[in-house]
């Protein structure tokens, strides 16, 4: 069991969401403490379908980042639409940018400062994963714990799915996410999902208020930070509630200087699709 670290009391324990009690639960703490760790399995085994598996695959076979070639970043996104009233989800065609293979638009605005106002493109997931059984149970648990006014839920959910894995092949280097800062995406609700992680050191994961937005974690007194923690084991997972916090991952680097480390993590978010008239 790996350890976390919460207002310096060592917590080790994350729930798994099999329970409607555990549920219920973990969803109060998402409203409460703009955060919330947990095992995104569902307290089934990760591979009783063959779907995990399909993802891992996939994985294994991300292209580089267009945007950050040769720095160890690979990554596919999609975007998806959930009808709240229907509980239809359905994946939006890729855009008509479209090269090589098909694209999504992904655009962050003003909250990634490494891409300010820069409308970037991504290799889209393949239809055959946006089928996949498991991401598709794992966007709607992940969704089943976000919370919305009623007027909200009156609109479409506009759902992002990115697959991000930092990779390090040459010893002593590392692979950075971007930002390289605690941060908040703009959308109201992220939630991350280990799908692999082997010989890494680092990929640590910081929690802490949404005043500390932009400064590195090590600039924080320890007592200011939320909750550290490391994603150790596959499908162990975190959300934020974007509004309450800022979050931080931290580079990834080899163990083993004689074999790649690799950190693969499932991004999934939501936001509301408003109207502009
Ligand atoms: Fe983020």
């Amino acid at each position: 069991m790996h350890k976390m670290v919460r207002n310096g009391i060592d917590t080790a324990q994350r729930s798994n969401l099999e329970s409607l009690d555990i549920k219920s639960l973990a969803h109060y703490s998402l409203r409460n403490d703009g955060f919330i760790a947990f095992n995104g399995h569902d307290g089934k085994s990760v591979s009783d379908d063959g779907s995990f598996e399909q993802l891992v695959d996939a994985f294994a076979h991300l292209p580089p980042d267009p945007y950050n070639k040769g720095l160890g970043r690979f990554r596919r996104y999609s975007r998806a639409v959930i009808l709240p009233w229907m509980r239809h989800l359905s994946w939006m065609p890729p855009c008509e940018r479209s090269i090589e293979e098909p694209q999504s638009e992904y655009d962050q605005g003003s909250h990634n400062p490494e891409y300010l106002g820069v409308r970037r493109t991504f290799p889209a997931l393949a239809a055959e994963l946006c089928a996949n059984r498991l991401l598709n149970a794992l966007i709607w648990q992940d969704y089943d714990l976000t919370f919305w006014s009623a007027r909200d839920l009156r609109l479409p959910v506009h759902v992002g799915v990115h697959m991000m894995k930092l990779m390090v092949t040459e010893p002593g280097s590392r692979a950075i996410s971007s930002p390289n800062m605690l941060h908040q995406d703009g959308e109201p609700f992220t939630f991350v999902h280990l799908i692999g992680r082997k010989n890494v050191i680092g990929g640590v994961n910081v929690i802490a208020p949404p005043m500390y937005t932009g400064l590195h974690p090590e600039e924080l007194h320890p007592q200011a930070i939320t909750a550290r923690f490391e994603l150790v084991q596959p499908l162990e997972s975190y959300g934020v509630h974007d509004p309450q916090v800022s979050h931080y991952v931290g580079a990834v680097h080899q163990l083993d200087l004689s074999r790649p480390a690799e950190r693969s993590v499932l991004l999934i978010d939501f936001a509301v699709m408003a109207v502009v008239l």
